[in-house]
């Protein structure tokens, strides 16, 4: 999960006494670089109609980018609250008839509206319920500020520590917690699902997921949905530590699910302490699950030496029946604020400009034993993170992908910008596989955003029945130097043209994770069935299990 935020917390305030938050402090965000400048709260809720553009929006997009940020609505319990704790808040762009209207929203959680109601934090640190007001125990902490996608008419609005939340996709309204009417039970679920094109199917995961989902659990579960919405597939299996499960990569037949060495203690949470300690003497794994029919006992481990996992690129089978699977890989803790346990953290030591992180290309054998040993096949120096691919080429052999780019050789006005927010992802980078050779890197393609201007990640528009990679990508730009955003819409395979049309947002929003493009003759077609034969989204009826002992 290498999503990069590299803000330091340290500095001290008036509001906090001993780093918590005072029981008379006023309404007031800590003075640490998590909650100052592009870092600092939005909390904009509304509608700006028709949005100001240079260039010109392809007449042919017509369709909605949505995308979500984590953006605190009360100041911490915790003064050295991270980024990853703030509430989840949703951010769409409908593109239509070359405009562009702009909406933003809140995910709006069991979290969200118990803070509401007390008017200020419940909820203490990043995935501890040890840390919370004792008033909400019971409650499901997730803040949802993680991924959005679009399912069987409704947006899921979904992070790793909690169930998803389904929202409308046309008004951003919450509809509630989603469980998939009543199939899926269990206290996590991922960020990434994944969608086969072929078939319609939902691939998804979740880890920490056999009990309360914060007792460091080992359990994992791997699901699949039907484009019927019905459950065919569950497999419960162990991983080999607790440790964080992010992103996953899906072929024609198997799943594959990276372990990162991030490792959870319950000891550790029960002290008050972090979610996560960087362990860099352990391996990273590889969880490789059969898709159809699979038992425990089908699952295999792979281990290569450590690593830190960033999000997947593609995925397919090779005509040998391997699975080629690509993502980035850095070269030690992009986490900082999850340093190991032993140590004294050093917010300077690992900082992530200084980490390398190369696309990797991994070519497992899905018949060896469990534990074997693997290394890269190939490592292309990319440097960057955020991989995108055309989505109708997930399961398949594709060629093109997409990554925000670090090149720390370009200019930076330091002066105007101070350190990059967020990390410096000044470059759009756009990459072609070499069709005939697997195991050679390909080209690239790059955009320089300039010396003041940092990229979040990238979405990508199909062309209709244009052919791979033929579209538009779309992503929101950073203006460090007047704390404002851009969205930039560029031609797929020509990024370093530059933008054929910037959409100017009048406000500055937040370092958001991720987002995806849907198409409005989708949304159109899912709105008649939920009107008609499907009827509207069914909500959770039953709390979770584990909230059934707070009842
Ligand atoms: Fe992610």
């Amino acid at each position: 999960m290498a999503h990069i935020h590299a803000l330091d917390p340290e500095v001290s305030n008036s509001h906090y006494y001993n780093g918590r938050r005072t029981a008379t402090a006023a309404n007031k965000f800590p003075n640490t670089p998590v909650f100052q400048g592009m870092n600092a709260p939005s909390r904009f809720e509304g509608d700006v109609f028709d949005l100001e553009v240079t260039g010109t929006i392809p007449p042919e997009i017509n369709g909605t980018f949505y995308r979500i940020q984590p953006d605190h609505r009360f100041p911490p319990i915790y003064e050295d609250d991270i980024h990853f704790n703030g509430d989840g808040s949703v951010t769409a762009i409908r593109i239509e008839d070359g405009h562009a209207d702009f909406k933003q929203r809140y995910v709006h959680t069991d979290r969200y509206l118990a803070e509401t109601a007390a008017r200020q934090s419940l909820f203490g640190r990043y995935r501890n319920p040890y840390t919370d007001n004792e008033s909400v125990n019971g409650v499901i902490r997730t803040v949802s500020n993680t991924n959005i996608t679009f399912w069987r008419g409704m947006l899921l609005a979904s992070k790793e520590d909690g169930p998803p939340y389904a929202m409308d996709p046309v008004t951003l309204e919450t509809i509630g917690r989603y469980d998939f009417e009543g199939q899926i039970k269990a206290p996590t679920f991922t960020a990434h699902p994944k969608f086969d094109p072929d078939t319609g199917e939902m691939l998804c995961f979740a880890y920490e997921a056999g009990g309360n989902g914060s007792d460091c659990s080992l359990d994992v579960v791997y699901w699949t949905l039907n484009a019927g919405g019905k459950k065919t597939e569950e497999v419960w299996f162990q991983a080999p530590f607790a440790g964080m499960m992010h992103d996953c990569g899906v072929s024609k037949n198997y799943m594959v699910l990276p372990l990162t060495p991030l490792k959870m203690s319950l000891d550790r949470l029960k002290r008050g302490g972090n979610k996560f300690a960087w362990d860099p003497n352990e391996d990273q794994w590889f969880a490789i699950v059969p898709r159809r029919g699979a038992k425990t006992k089908d699952v295999i481990w792979l281990r290569a030496d450590n690593g830190f996992h960033g999000h997947i690129a593609g995925c397919y089978e090779n005509d040998d029946g391997a699975i080629v699977f690509d993502l980035t890989v850095a070269d030690g803790n992009v986490f900082f604020f999850f340093p190991p346990e032993e140590t004294v953290a050093d917010p300077h030591a690992t900082k992530r400009n200084r980490l390398s992180s190369p696309t990797c290309r991994w070519i497992f054998d899905p018949k060896v034993p469990s534990g074997t040993r693997v290394s890269p096949a190939l490592v292309w120096s990319t440097n960057g993170e955020f991989s995108r691919i055309d989505d109708r080429f997930v399961t398949k052999k594709y060629k093109h992908f997409w990554q925000a780019k670090i090149d720390p050789t370009r200019p930076y006005d330091f002066a105007k910008c101070g350190p990059p927010a967020g990390g410096l992802f000044n470059c759009m980078g756009h990459y072609q596989w070499d069709p005939n050779e697997e195991r050679k890197a390909g080209e690239e393609d790059v955009y320089f955003a300039g010396p003041t201007a940092t990229f979040q990640e990238p979405s990508f528009i199909p062309k209709n029945g244009g052919a791979e990679g033929e579209g538009y990508l779309i992503a929101l730009l950073n203006h460090l130097d007047v704390l404002r955003n851009d969205v930039v819409v560029f031609d797929a395979h020509n990024l370093a043209a530059g933008p054929v049309a910037t959409l100017h947002l009048p406000l500055k929003l937040k370092l958001g994770f991720h987002g995806n493009f849907v198409d409005h003759k989708d949304i159109e077609a899912w709105q008649l069935r939920r009107q008609g034969d499907l009827g509207p989204v069914q909500v959770a009826r039953e709390p979770l299990l584990w909230q059934q002992s707070f009842i």
